[in-house]
């Protein structure tokens, strides 16, 4: 069997992001099956139509095409006011326009980690809501919100907490029968 392809986007571009180490975590702990490329997305413009009119930008293409070219995509994001980041917000708004574009029918794995204690959990219904419009195939449960991140994480961006570590692991062995599931419904 062919190794699933899949890639990984972090919705902060802090370099000490604890979603990045989360989306790491999420990496490596999935299994044999499935080997993640976690993709920067930070040159993507602030979107606007009329810039759109003219084609899309480079950075915007090519991630239009690493995304469509996946069997699967992971998203660790903060949440920022209750809410998506707004730069990510708008990364994924270029990604999403056109008939062609790479949400669709991909599925999706999510999760979030926040100093606070309920680690994001409003923000993943808010994304979920997102992909719900692009069409792409959200993995429902084991949901990961990882409250309270400032102790799970060594400075070195391993998890040191075990729980975490059983929640993240299940997570990815669901998402690689997901993954299984909607190529067969495809
Ligand atoms: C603009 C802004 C808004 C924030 N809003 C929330 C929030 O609504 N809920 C929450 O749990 N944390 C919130 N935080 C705290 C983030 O969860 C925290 O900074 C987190 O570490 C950011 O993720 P990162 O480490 O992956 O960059 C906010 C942080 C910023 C900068």
């Amino acid at each position: 069997m062919s190794t699933l392809d899949i890639v990984g986007l972090c919705g902060s571009l802090r370099a000490d992001s604890v979603n990045r180490m989360a989306l790491n975590l999420a990496g490596s702990l999935m299994p044999d099956s499935m080997r993640m490329e976690v993709v920067e997305w930070r040159e993507i413009p602030v979107f606007d139509a009329d810039v759109m009119a003219k084609g899309l930008p480079p950075s915007v293409l090519a991630l239009r095409d690493r995304i469509r070219r996946a069997d699967g995509l992971v998203v660790a994001t903060p949440e920022y006011n209750f809410s998506i980041p707004g730069a990510f917000k708008n990364a994924i708004d270029w990604l999403s326009r056109g008939e062609d574009q790479p949400f669709a029918h991909k599925p999706v794995a999510m999760l979030s980690a926040s100093p606070g204690p309920l680690g994001g959990a409003r923000v993943q219904y808010d994304l979920r809501r997102v992909m719900l419009f692009v069409n792409a195939m959200v993995l429902v449960k084991p949901e990961v919100f990882i409250g309270g991140s400032l102790a799970k994480f060594d400075a070195a961006g391993q998890c040191t907490d075990e729980t975490t570590r059983k929640f993240v692991g299940d997570q990815m062995r669901a998402f690689d029968k997901w993954i299984s599931a909607v190529k067969r419904m495809s």
